[in-house]
Order: structure tokens, then sequence, then C-alpha cells
């Protein structure tokens, strides 16, 4: 796809033009938005009452195979789910303090400075600290992702997504591909991480792509409720426009897991807890009062944003996730808005390891292709800057870290 400006702009207003004269624009919009906005409201109301709202499962419960059908329907309906206790603590804890060590021995912070470009960075930050780290390769990073505890987990996960389409198959549920992310390492008091709302994972070419227009049909149609955000069918044949913020895996979820304390108010995490509410982003550009080349502010290479000024009913759905303690996990499906509270007011530092799931599926293990060697030879994943920094890190995953489990997920045969 081409993603100059000029192009991306003619192909908006050809896409937009196309697409409201395919259906009742209005009278569908009207719907949805009548549905979202009690929908935000109610959950609004029972976050108001104090109810919890991202639902919870248990590890142990997915482990002995007695996660409830009503659990797993709940999951579906918020598009996220906390699974608790996937690590032991202790565990957790020690990889905690190895991923300290491991900066630190390998003078992360005075890399980072030297960096080109990366000074002005720095300046900007509060502390003077990244929050963020560009490392992927570390041994506890490796060892988490490859363990048999948080492949159960994803897999369970995995099997609410629909995967299979008639004789064909969109992924392999019983199998992942191994993604490669950074880890966080939020100090209190950082002002510098928040994030507004937004989704991942695409913003313009939703519109434009003929592999989302597939995965988004029911939505530009009169038929907007046979939209299932569960249904994998075609997600793996979208084609992003490369950018280093946008994931070239298809996710079935966004995740993370937590390896200190952390709850609302240390900068944590907050949910818009409606997968259908892209449904309300996509339809409404469309109407009159959007200018003809303008998608709501989405942008190439960018996340795709909710606002105020255009999405104002959905947004009193936002809620922040509950306490979560080491070993504990947090997902969310790939389209659920989401958002970083702007500070930590808390008083220890919330630190995770981004890992997300990522089914086995021919989009997916392309990726691995292009992964394996970044993680032969300690370079940055693919997906990111390329400051490979990890190169000649002392103490970096190897090939002989990796279980046969972990050898399989990173497509090493
Ligand atoms: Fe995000």
């Amino acid at each position: 796809m081409a993603s100059s400006v000029p192009t991306i702009m003619s192909s908006v207003v050809a896409a937009k033009s196309r697409l409201r004269e395919s259906f009742d624009v209005k009278s569908v919009f009207a719907e949805v938005e009548g549905e979202l906005g009690r929908a935000a409201s109610e959950i609004a109301a029972r976050a108001a009452d104090g109810e919890q709202i991202v639902p919870e499962i248990s590890y142990a419960d997915i482990l002995a195979d007695t996660v409830s059908t009503e659990l797993g329907d709940a999951v579906r309906a918020r598009g996220c789910a906390i699974i608790r206790n996937v690590f032991a603590r202790d565990q957790v804890s020690a990889w905690n303090t190895e991923l300290s060590d491991y900066l630190e021995r390998n003078s992360y912070l005075d890399r980072a400075r030297e960096k080109a470009g990366l000074d002005k960075y720095f300046e900007t930050l509060e502390s003077g600290r990244p929050q963020i780290y560009g490392i992927y390769w570390s041994r506890p990073q490796v060892a988490a992702r490859q363990s048999e505890s948080l492949t159960r987990a994803r897999l369970w996960l995995n099997r609410l997504w629909h995967s299979r389409r008639g004789a064909g198959v969109d992924f392999t549920p019983d199998r992942l591909c191994s993604y490669a992310d950074r880890i966080r390492q939020r100090e209190p008091g950082d002002k510098s991480l928040g994030l507004s709302p937004h989704m991942d994972g695409g913003s313009v070419e939703r519109w434009l792509d003929p592999g989302f227009g597939r995965v988004y049909a029911s939505v530009f149609s009169d038929h907007w409720h046979e939209y299932d955000p569960f249904d994998a069918a075609f997600r793996p044949d979208v084609k992003e426009i490369p950018s280093p913020a946008v994931c070239r895996m298809f996710r079935t979820y966004q995740g993370w897991t937590a390896l200190t304390e952390q709850g609302q108010g240390d900068g944590t995490l907050r949910l818009l807890p409606i997968p259908r509410a892209i449904v309300y982003l996509l339809l409404r550009p469309l109407l009159d009062d959007v200018p003809a080349d303008s998608l709501c502010d989405a942008a190439p290479g960018r996340a795709l944003g909710a606002s105020e000024r255009w999405h104002a009913p959905l947004l009193p759905a936002f809620v922040s996730i509950p306490k979560l303690y080491p070993g504990d996990t947090i997902w969310w499906h790939p389209d659920l808005l989401h958002a970083v509270e702007d500070v930590h007011t808390g008083s220890r530092y919330s630190n995770v390891m981004y890992i997300s799931a990522a089914p086995d599926c021919a989009k997916n293990r392309a990726f691995l292709e292009l992964q394996k060697p970044a993680f032969v030879s300690g370079k940055s994943s693919p997906d990111f800057a390329p400051e490979d920094y990890e190169v000649d890190f002392s103490g970096r995953a190897t090939l002989a870290d990796l279980s046969p489990l972990g050898r399989q997920q990173m497509g090493f045969g």
C-alpha cells in the first residue's frame, strides 16, 4: 500500500464515498450509537458501584480445566481478562531482580544516552530515565514467553476465538508463535508515560486495506450485529502500513505480565471493555459532519485514537484495571480501546513484561523468520526501533536457553 500523504488522502476520500453508498449509514449509526452508548453508561454505573468489570480467572482453574463457560462468555463480552497466579511470586520476584541486574550490568542507561537522537528523548522526561526499555532477549523474558503456564493461559484465551472457517483454518488453536516485546519499569512519580485512549494494530488501513475490509464487512453494512470481534476470519490476511508503532503479527490479545504489585493510581492500564466499540470508530467518520478526507483524526503509522470530540458516548466506560500482583497477567482484544494513567502516584516501581498472545498462522510464521536472526544476534525485534542494545550484553538468552516448546514457538522447528 502506498503511504504518501496525498495518496492516502485520496484513498480515504474514495473509500469513504464507496462505503457511504453501500449501506444506510445514518440509520445504522443511530442504532450503533444508541446501543454502545447504553453499554458504556451501564459499565460506568457498575464500576461506580464497585463492581469488578474486567473478568478474572485463576490460572489454577485453567490448569484443572474448570473455568466455567459463563466466565469464557464474560471474557468475550468484555474483550479482556485478568489471569491470576500464572507464575509463582518468588519466581517473578527473582526475574524482576535479574532484569534490573541485566540492565545495570550492561550499562543500559549509559548506552541509551549514547544512541544518536535519543538525548532529546531523555531530556523531555521528568526523571531522565526511560520507562520502557528496548530489551527483548533477557533470560527472564525468554523464560516467561516459552513457559508451560503462560502457554496454557494463552491457548485457553485463544480458544475463545473462532479459528476455523468452513473447511479452512485461520489459526491453529493449540500452537503459539512467540512475539518479542519490551519491558516497562515505571518509577514512582513518573508523568511521562501516560497514553490517551487508543488501539494498536492499524489506523487508516482499517478503512483502506482489503484484508481489513473483509474482517469488517458486516460493520460496513445494514447487518452490523453480525460482526463478531472474536471471529478470526481474514484477520491473518490484513496488511498494516509499515511503522515502528504497528505490530506486524496477528495478536489475538495484547497483554502483559506483572513483575511487581500495581493497582489504580500506579500509572497502570485503563480499558474500555466493549470490544464492539470498534464499530463506532469505523462508522463515525462516515457521518456528514466529518470532512471528506478525514477519518476522525486517524493517521497512518500511528495508534488509532478515540477522543471526546468524536467518540464521547463511549468514553465513560473507561475503567482502571484492579490491583495486580507479581505473576498475574492482563489481556485485551487487539481492537479494544485502552489508555495508560498519566501519573504514577504510587510509591513503588510498577514493572511489567509485555507478552502478548500470537497464534500459529501463516502471517505470524512469516514474521518469525524475521525475528529469528534478531534473537540469534541480540538485535532489537524487527517490529521496533533498531536500537540493538543487547548485541553484546552479557547474560542475554541464547539458543541454548530455548526449551523444545520455546524452539517451536520461535520457529526453530
Ligand atoms: Fe497500546
